[in-house]
């Protein structure tokens, strides 16, 4: 068994299905489908319907999310039963507009009122000793009208503890950290740290991810394009870890790429020395050495200034 978190002790009580309606899809994830729904035909919600198959899922989902409140994470409301015995998640429903269709628009302001809040609420859950370990465009919910953000999608949240093996199938392939790449399954929650690097890559370079490819070696390959192959001996030295002939003849020798290449000229314009030096802080290949979201946030006016 990888991790801390149990689901064989938490029981979840269903409420009362009637007081809900489905409105109209919204979304697809891997475990189920999320509609907007209203709660007593007045207050608007996200119902989101697991498949009968996830229900570890939904009861890590619903156990994480009941413990945590915060301005800039997915409120839970309640969690129903229907007559297929399908469970739901009612939740707080966020008006949405995908990063990917906005990140050309946002401005620098923008920018920097998002990320900061995408920072406290990361803040908030490791304060917690919680990882999230699935953190990507997908997961943050933005509303651009009042330019909110909130992180939702709590399905592979769990307790950090340290010293504790975890599971390396975490995070979504662009996201996924070095760490998880190079199979280290003694991992903190600075892999969310990494995966907010990925997303302020999004609003800053170009509106798709930065580190593309099929395979998870084709992303270690992209991060060493990008960071050149000396951090990768070192930290590989350092950790006392080894990579097949194969993949070392694939990773030697690359130089290492500028931000500037991987720009889209739209782009430009936010890349200020403080937010690309908050960039490279927050994609620090060494785990070890990345920072946390508290001195993150204390050294904020450097960053955005
Ligand atoms: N509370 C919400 N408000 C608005 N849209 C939501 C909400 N929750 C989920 N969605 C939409 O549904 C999609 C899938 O939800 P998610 O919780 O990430 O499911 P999965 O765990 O299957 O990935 C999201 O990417 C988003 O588009
Ligand atoms: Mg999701």
């Amino acid at each position: 068994m990888y991790g801390v978190w149990d689901d064989k002790a938490f029981k979840i009580e269903s409420g009362n299905q009637n007081k809900y309606q489905i409105i109209r899809w919204i979304g697809n994830g891997s475990y189920g489908k999320v509609f907007l729904g209203v709660i007593e035909e007045r207050y608007e919600c996200a119902i989101k319907i697991f498949s009968s198959f996830s229900e570890c899922t939904l009861k890590r989902e619903v156990y994480f999310l009941s413990q945590l409140q915060h301005p800039n994470i997915v409120k839970l409301y309640d969690v129903i039963e229907n007559e297929q015995q399908n469970q739901s998640i009612i939740m707080e429903y966020i008006h949405n507009t995908p990063l990917n269709q906005v990140s050309k628009k946002l401005t620098l302001k923008e920018v920097k009122i998002l990320f900061v809040q995408l920072l406290k609420a990361v803040n908030y859950i490791h304060s917690k000793n919680i990882m999230h370990r699935d953190i990507k465009p997908s997961n943050i919910m933005f509303n651009y009208n009042n330019m909110t953000l909130k992180l939702i999608d709590f399905g592979l949240a769990d307790y950090y503890i340290q010293n504790t093996k975890y599971s390396i199938h975490v995070g979504s392939i662009n996201y996924k950290a070095p760490e998880l790449l190079l199979h280290i399954h003694y991992y903190t929650p600075s892999i969310d740290i990494w995966s907010c690097g990925c997303v302020l890559a999004e609003m800053i370079i170009r509106n798709y991810p930065l580190f593309e490819g099929e395979c998870l070696n084709d992303i270690l390959e992209e991060i060493i394009k990008l960071e050149g192959t000396v951090v990768l001996t070192d930290f590989l030295r350092k950790e006392h870890i080894q990579i097949s002939r194969c993949q070392a003849l694939h990773l030697v020798g690359r130089k290492t790429r500028s931000i500037r290449e991987y720009t889209d000229p739209v782009f430009q314009k936010k890349q200020t020395p403080g937010l690309i030096h908050l960039l490279k802080e927050l994609l620090e290949f060494n785990y070890h050495k990345r920072p946390s979201t508290s001195y993150l946030l204390k050294h904020l006016t450097e960053f955005l200034n």
